[in-house]
């Protein structure tokens, strides 16, 4: 097979490239190693900041988007026992964040690939990349149905497989930066209407948790764990029993219980690989950075990644140009280490562990008080949490 991209990896960074290059009238191919149900029903996260959400209406794979997207103007913020609300909206000059989960997203994405050309591999094996250095790169990999290995050849390849993907390896001499975090969180979806009209995020000497929704029928909640844990370990009655106890205000907050049907434990991580190319090929989003969850930017970020790369391709193609593509790791770089900090900042500031001392704790006590208090911390945090500009 011929193709002018060659693209591995079809979660929400692979897919915006492809549908973006499409647009641009460029060809690709999608190699993924899982199924297409596995890839649509895969929960992971759920907050679109706004400049995103008017790419995906102005590319026109909006509409299910704006029918079922939950928009908030603000989120709350709970500590000693007290919510302050961050009017995201009133601070920002009219920006939201959207509710609409990833595998929403994707879905959305598969069906336009779908209807463009078809050209996703799925069910994938064994995957390798050849020729980065020449102007033919190949990704080679086994076919699920003759068991044979197939071959795509192209002129790029975007490295989009996540952060557990192999494109990264391919890169000599890479620049690397890990933070590996004590505690992890546990998720689950529940069947049961929001217990808050905004997400709360709240910082408990028991440690962090997060109310977030999916609709007007599910909610989806976090705890913060020990990543080592197993699964098995929390009950039903116990994660309530924590939910209660972390989300409890003096003013009586009510959190609605409901039927659990997914609950799963993850590590996190701060990443960031900043050698983000080598010859013909560009990794993007989990591939070259990964963040803590708790400031919702990982999407987001990948999503800022492909804009990029989508203009230095295009560039490629339409002018003949590499002036963007040469230059890709580095116009990345100042929106990556962006999120990475504030999604480090969000992450200290929430979360509790048995080694803090008691003045870490004051600390995070002192910095939860101005943002409630004065109006330029509240906006700082709120510009980072709706997502600044794209070309900030
Ligand atoms: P991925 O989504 O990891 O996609 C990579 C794809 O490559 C996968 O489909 C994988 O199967 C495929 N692949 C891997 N290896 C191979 C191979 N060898 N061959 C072929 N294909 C391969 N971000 C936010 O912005 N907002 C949030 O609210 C938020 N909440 C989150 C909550 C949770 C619980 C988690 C886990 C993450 C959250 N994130 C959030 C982060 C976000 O989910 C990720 O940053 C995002 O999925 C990155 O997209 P990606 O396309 O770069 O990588
Ligand atoms: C969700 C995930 C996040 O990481 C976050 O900060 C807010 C919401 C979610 O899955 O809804």
């Amino acid at each position: 097979m011929r193709t002018q991209v060659g693209i591995l990896g079809a979660g929400p960074a692979g897919l915006l490239l492809a549908h973006l290059l499409r647009l641009k009238g460029i060809e690709s191919v999608i190699i993924e190693r899982k199924t297409r149900e596995e890839i649509e029903g895969t929960i992971k996260a759920g907050v679109l900041e706004q400049w995103l959400v008017d790419l995906l209406n102005e590319t026109g794979v909006g509409q299910r988007l704006m029918q079922e997207g939950v928009f908030h103007h603000g989120i709350e913020l709970r500590f000693n026992e007290r919510s302050h609300r961050v009017n995201c909206h009133e601070l920002t000059g009219g920006k939201n964040i959207t509710v609409y989960a990833q595998h929403e997203v994707i879905i959305d994405l598969v069906a336009a690939k779908m209807r463009a050309d078809g050209n996703i591999v799925f069910n994938a094996g064994d995957v390798t990349l050849n020729g980065l250095e020449t102007d033919s790169p190949a990704i080679r990999y086994r076919n699920d149905q003759t068991g044979g290995f197939d071959e795509v050849r192209c002129e790029v390849i975007a490295g989009c497989d996540g952060f557990h993907g192999p494109s990264r390896s391919y890169i000599p001499n890479r620049e690397e930066y890990l933070k590996v975090y004590k505690y992890g969180w546990l998720g689950i979806l529940c069947d049961a209407p929001p217990s808050s009209p905004e997400l709360v995020y709240a910082n408990h000497e028991r440690g962090f948790s997060l109310l977030s929704t999916r609709g007007p029928e599910v909610q989806r909640l976090y705890i913060q764990v020990d990543p080592q844990d197993d699964i098995d370990n929390w009950s039903d009655d116990r994660i309530w029993t924590e939910l209660h106890a972390r989300l409890e205000t003096r003013d009586g907050f009510q959190l609605n219980e409901g039927p659990i049907f997914q609950k799963s434990i993850f590590q996190m991580r701060s990443f960031v690989c900043a050698t983000m190319q080598y010859g013909r090929l560009f990794i993007a989003g989990d591939a070259a950075h990964t963040v803590p969850p708790t400031g919702a930017k990982g999407l987001n970020l990948a999503a800022r990644d492909i804009v990029k790369l989508a203009r230095g391709i295009t560039e490629y193609y339409q002018k003949g140009k590499k002036e963007l593509l040469d230059r890709y790791s580095a116009l990345c770089l100042r929106d990556v280490w962006r999120s990475e900090h504030f999604s480090y900042f969000m992450t200290t500031m929430l979360h509790r562990h048995q080694e803090d001392t008691p003045l870490e704790r004051e600390f995070q006590l002192a910095q939860l008080e101005l943002i409630a208090s004065t109006r330029a911390a509240a906006a700082s945090l709120a510009e980072n949490y709706v997502g600044l500009p794209l070309d900030w």
